[in-house]
């Protein structure tokens, strides 16, 4: 007998409704039953681009909730709507695929969580990167200790998209009340959480310095010039639970970087390069094993095999079917990374080391 298929429901047709969208339309599992947004006229350009006839169409999300045509949803809105959505869609049932970050605080999120572990509702959280190949592929040569114990982390993430005076689409980003911060919430909860996947390494102690670059921008509705009161760069350093360190960038104020990433981990053995940064490398891995001062000082381009492509949205899809790899986010790694971006922000602000080990 043909497996049904998970009824998806999608809120939110903004810049990251196309990436839930394509990972729908490519799955076996999964059909595309439903889209809500609160904006009417961005709703009905998008249900008439993916052909859903109207009554498949909602401004509330509870409604669409309510009208038995989903089994489950993604919430692809911006970030302080998230935690209530996700609770909404407990009470009914619906399993959620969730964008990051989860929340605006970590007190929020941590209700969900409990909320979350009483239900049988499954989750994922869309920290997308876990589904680049070359990441799985590090994490692979890492668990298998080919470059051995960790002593050093250096990390990159930085885009140019905070040079444009104003967001995608709106201004919420630089809501602090809207977005829960900037730069640290937007990039730092992607590429901390990364450094784990990839690692296996947590947090023990950072020290951050995270403030912005530009300080008014134009709204893009009222064109009136406003005050940003979200970061665009966090500096950081930190110490792992192993006794390693490291050393992040997160900037959206790099002229000519459009998302880049770049993580170089050494250990005693050798050094593997995981790059986002452009099309020849992005599939490919750097790594340098040997002795050091002997075999070392040559990084070779090792292609990542087919073994560790991976899908975001059909990785959902496993979970709710029972199925999953283990390698998708899921809540507590969502919690894991909000009460980091709050010790980030904490540690800029009291400018001291803080301890994150507990959270
Ligand atoms: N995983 C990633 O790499 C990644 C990339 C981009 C964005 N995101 C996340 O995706 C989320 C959305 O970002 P975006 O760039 O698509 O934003 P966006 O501003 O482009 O779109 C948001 C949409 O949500 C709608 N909306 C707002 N409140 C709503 C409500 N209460 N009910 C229904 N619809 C509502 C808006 O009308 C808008 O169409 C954010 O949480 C963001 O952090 C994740």
């Amino acid at each position: 007998m043909e497996k049904k298929k998970i009824r998806m429901g999608i809120i939110g047709t903004g810049m990251i409704f196309t990436r839930h969208y394509n990972g729908i339309m490519a799955s076996k599992d999964a059909e595309l039953a439903a889209i809500c947004d609160s904006n009417e006229e961005a709703l009905m350009k998008k249900g008439a681009e993916v052909g859903l006839d109207s009554s498949h169409l909602f401004t509330d999300y509870e409604k669409m909730f309510d009208s038995g045509l989903i089994d489950a949803v993604s919430i692809c809105t911006p970030n302080n709507t998230h935690v209530k959505m996700a609770k909404a869609a407990i009470k009914r049932g619906i399993h959620f695929a969730m964008e990051k970050p989860v929340g605006v605080n970590y007190e929020e999120v941590k209700e969900l969580n409990e909320i979350v572990k009483k239900s049988n509702v499954k989750n994922m959280i869309c920290f997308t990167y876990r589904f680049k190949s070359a990441a799985r592929f590090v994490r692979d040569i890492i668990k298998n200790g080919d470059i051995g114990d960790i002593y050093h982390v250096y990390v990159e993430y930085i885009q140019d998209y905070d040079l444009r005076p104003f967001s995608f689409s709106s201004f919420w980003r630089f809501e602090k009340n809207v977005a829960g911060g900037g730069v640290v919430y937007d990039l730092g909860c992607h590429i901390t959480d990364l450094v784990t996947f990839m690692t296996g390494l947590d947090y023990k102690e950072i020290c951050a310095t995270t403030d912005n670059v530009i300080k008014m921008r134009p709204d893009p509705v009222t064109k009136e010039m406003r005050e940003v009161n979200t970061d665009d760069y966090c500096h950081m350093m930190t110490k792992f639970n192993t006794g390693a360190t490291g050393v992040f960038i997160i900037s959206k104020c790099c002229l000519g970087r459009k998302n880049y990433q770049r993580v170089s981990i050494y250990g005693t053995k050798g050094a593997v390069i995981y790059n986002l940064t452009d099309k020849n490398l992005e599939d490919n891995v750097e790594v340098c094993i040997g002795k050091p001062y002997v075999d070392s000082y040559k990084f070779d381009i090792i292609p990542t095999p087919a073994e560790f492509k991976a899908d975001m949205m059909q990785s959902f899809f496993d979970i709710v079917n029972g199925c999953p790899d283990g390698l998708a986010a899921e809540m507590d790694e969502g919690l894991r990374a909000q009460y980091l971006m709050e010790r980030i922000v904490e540690s800029s602000e009291k400018r001291t080391w803080v301890d994150c080990s507990q959270g």
